[in-house]
């Protein structure tokens, strides 16, 4: 997404009182952060050769490439040009840095942080994939490292280190993986991902800076200071504020803009499968009510997502994003005894009115 984007983006944010922009930087399909110490994480993990047109089929022979370069970064100077922006606006860029999933860019770039050590290519398509970073001090040291220039470009207090869906087959394979997990005295692979993400924590604390991750790092181990991300409904968010952690509440059934909002997707621009009616949205109650009451505390907020996979640009993503992102703001900012579906639709009216002279796309309510 273009610079100038992201700041129109971070401007619609702080006139719906929004006050973080989570920033995921890095993924397996590209690499969009210049690190200076690790110039090929964008010479070449910020470049894939072509990528999958619509949706993925289950059967591969129907894939088909569109056989275009794609690619790009954001480089420092940008990033510290979009966090004075958000900061002059009272929005904090929060930067995600994806480990020990979703990592296959910065493979791509540096392959002796994989398993097998062998050269692979930056993803061209989505979903999980099996590779994965290797649990060495040097790639430990690698990953620091790489914070250490986040940390000089992003003041934001809570820092997002990933750890979503790290698949561990390639982990269950790998006899040197095996041996690291012997040697750490670990029980499983679950248990080596907790010790990854913990380096990283203590790190980033060490720093006073806390960890922002998302609910798989429950797995095997929650680190001491860590704040959970919610995604796979709120039941991790639950677990960690019954532990002591701060969450945030950024559940798929209420919170991914990436989804569509109307069910018949032959009149709708190409998402994300998966349906989220502007009525769900503000349905959503951050404070869950199987939460226990002294817990509540815990929860520091809610987020939504908007995943690009299949949003080529700025206007696709204003389209995901509104109106639905006014009911998010909505109800994380009123009682909950005061939302009102009905009165919100009467008022988002007007509203449209407002996003038309912004010259957001959004989707009108039909
Ligand atoms: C996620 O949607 N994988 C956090």
């Amino acid at each position: 997404m273009p610079k100038e984007f992201v700041k129109k983006y971070i401007d619609l944010l702080a006139l719906h009182k929004l006050n973080t922009f989570h920033w995921h930087l890095t993924e397996d399909q590209g690499w969009r952060l210049e690190i200076r110490q690790y110039p090929k994480l964008t010479e070449v993990g910020a470049w894939r050769k072509e990528t999958l047109v619509g949706h993925q089929s289950r059967d591969r022979s129907q894939w088909q490439f569109d056989g275009k370069p794609h690619g790009g970064f954001y480089t420092q100077e940008d990033a510290r040009e979009i966090v004075a922006y958000g900061k002059a606006r009272f929005v904090t860029v929060m930067p995600e840095i994806e480990m020990p999933g979703h990592a296959m860019a910065a493979i791509a770039a540096y392959p002796e942080l994989g398993v097998t050590g062998e050269p692979l290519e930056v993803a061209t398509r989505w979903g999980i994939f099996s590779d994965i970073l290797n649990a060495e001090p040097s790639t430990v040291q690698f990953m620091q490292n790489v914070l250490s220039e986040v940390l000089e470009i992003f003041p934001s207090r809570y820092i997002h280190i990933g750890g979503d869906e790290a698949d561990k087959a390639k982990w269950k394979e790998s006899p040197r993986i095996q041996a690291r997990i012997r040697e750490l005295g670990l029980a499983n692979e679950d248990e080596l991902q907790s010790w990854f993400i913990r380096q990283m924590d203590a790190f980033l604390t060490a720093r006073d800076r806390r960890l922002v991750g998302w609910d798989e790092i429950l797995e095997g181990g929650l680190a001491e200071n860590a704040v959970v991300m919610s995604w796979r409904g709120t039941k991790g968010g639950i677990a960690a504020a019954r532990e002591g952690h701060d969450v945030v509440m950024a559940p798929e059934s209420h919170t991914y803009l990436n989804y569509y909002q109307a069910p018949d997707r032959a009149t709708e621009p190409i998402a994300h499968p998966g349906l989220l009616p502007l009525e769900r949205v503000y349905a959503f109650d951050p404070i869950p009510e199987d939460l226990e009451p002294q817990f509540a505390r815990h929860v520091l907020g809610a987020q939504a997502q908007i995943w690009t996979e299949y949003l080529k640009g700025p206007k696709n993503v204003e389209y995901q994003a509104f109106p639905r992102l006014t009911a998010l703001a909505e109800v994380v900012w009123t009682p909950k005894d005061r939302h009102d579906y009905q009165d919100y639709l009467a008022r988002l009216a007007a509203h449209e009115r407002r996003l038309q002279a912004l010259d957001v796309s959004y989707r009108p309510v039909r």
